[in-house]
């Protein structure tokens, strides 16, 4: 009997083990994975909360859920706390753990939101692979109150699994990111050395022929041609600004500086504590920034801008600053404009705050906090 269960217990893992492999998106992998395990053990109902850095949770994968925990769209298990997010957030949930009662099930019980299987107790597990966790994997089956030691070993060995799957599925990502990145860089280098470089020469060129006629309608055709491919120049520099700002190497608050004089601006900078930052955070600073300054250049009627990046502790503080007419911003009715949408987006995106301030005849600040992770 104990053989049969151990090579059951194997085989569990070895499938999962093999799913897991063939993995490259975090959800489909944890339907999958959820499924198979269900399927493998006797256990019948479960559900995975992703838990992000900032405390924020998500159900993002649920097998078998009874209607009690599905009705009105699952909402039970989309927010409020629990025993088992409190006790993750805690950091005293390192291993898997009878959870003596669940609060959810519970509230679909007390309201009357459906059947619940006769479901009321589960056990959960953290996801986590070494000291990184990533949430939590909850399992339950029809009028069981208690997992056993092996049963709880087993949910170990998966939770262990999949924490591995996730840290290995965002690391793909983040290369992903970065060689996207890479590639961006090599457009820009590319468009330089050719299209900018050939324009060049026709731009010379021109001014060159001009002076071996005399005929003013050649004149004329040859000060277009120098024109146009002169335009042509400045779109082409600001594209390549746009794919890969020049003096990003040299950090987020030269390269602002750098596009501020390209606009025309006069910027004055003020940076402290900043050393470098990861590449995908500043591409995402140096995109607002750059939306921050065309947003000045267009609309402030001002020439000057103030900057400011500064590093404290684990954050970072992106300031931009004009003195110029100012608008009227209410975060909550400004309709969605598309520049400050995609800064928002953006501070979004690296888990960042964004903050603008704005009033008429006072000038515009506009502000982004980002957090840095502690090993950089
Ligand atoms: N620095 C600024 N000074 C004055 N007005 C601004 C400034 N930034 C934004 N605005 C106002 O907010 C509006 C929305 O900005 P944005 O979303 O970037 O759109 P767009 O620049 O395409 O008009 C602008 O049209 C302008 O009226
Ligand atoms: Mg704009």
């Amino acid at each position: 009997m104990m053989k049969d269960n151990r090579i059951h217990e194997l085989t569990t893992l070895k499938v999962i083990a093999e799913k897991l492999n063939e993995a490259t998106d975090v959800k489909i992998m944890l339907k999958d994975v959820l499924c198979e395990l269900l399927k493998l053990t006797d256990l019948n109902t479960g559900w995975v909360f992703l838990i992000d850095k900032q405390g924020e949770y998500e159900l993002a994968a649920e097998y078998n859920l009874p209607a009690g925990l599905s009705w009105n769209k699952k909402i039970v298990m989309c927010e409020g706390g629990c025993w088992c997010i409190n006790r993750y957030y805690d950091d005293r949930l390192n291993k898997a753990a009878n959870i003596i009662n669940c609060k959810r099930i519970e509230a679909a019980i007390k309201n009357n939101w459906g059947e619940t299987n006769g479901i009321t107790h589960h056990a959960t597990v953290p996801l986590q692979a070494g000291n990184e966790k990533f949430g939590l994997l909850n399992i339950a089956a029809p009028n069981k109150k208690h997992f056993t030691d092996e049963e709880l070993a087993l949910l170990e060995s998966v939770a262990f699994q999949i924490g591995t799957a996730i840290n290995r599925i965002q690391l793909v990502e983040k290369a992903r990111k970065h060689a996207l990145i890479e590639e961006r860089n090599r457009l820009a280098q590319d468009l330089h050395d050719s299209v900018n470089q050939l324009l060049f020469s026709i731009m010379l060129t021109a001014r060159g022929t001009k002076e071996l006629t005399i005929e003013t309608e050649v004149k004329d055709m040859l000060s277009y041609i120098q024109e146009l491919s002169q335009e042509a120049l400045t779109e082409m520099k600001g594209l390549i600004w746009q794919l890969r700002p020049q003096g990003l190497e040299n950090g987020i608050g030269s390269a602002l500086l750098n596009y501020a004089n390209v606009l025309g601006l006069k910027a004055e900078l003020n940076i402290e504590g900043v050393c470098t930052l990861p590449c995908h955070l500043e591409e995402e600073l140096w995109r607002i920034g750059q939306e921050a300054l065309n947003n000045c250049k267009k609309h402030a009627e001002t020439t000057e801008v103030f900057l400011s990046i500064t590093r404290k502790n684990y954050t970072v503080k992106m300031i931009i600053e004009d003195k110029g007419i100012g608008f009227q911003y209410d975060e909550k009715n400004h309709l969605p404009s598309m520049g400050l949408r995609g800064m928002k987006e953006r501070a979004k995106k690296i888990n960042g705050n964004f903050n603008l301030s704005s009033s008429l005849g006072s000038g515009t600040i506009i502000s982004i906090t980002i957090p840095l992770q502690k090993e950089v």
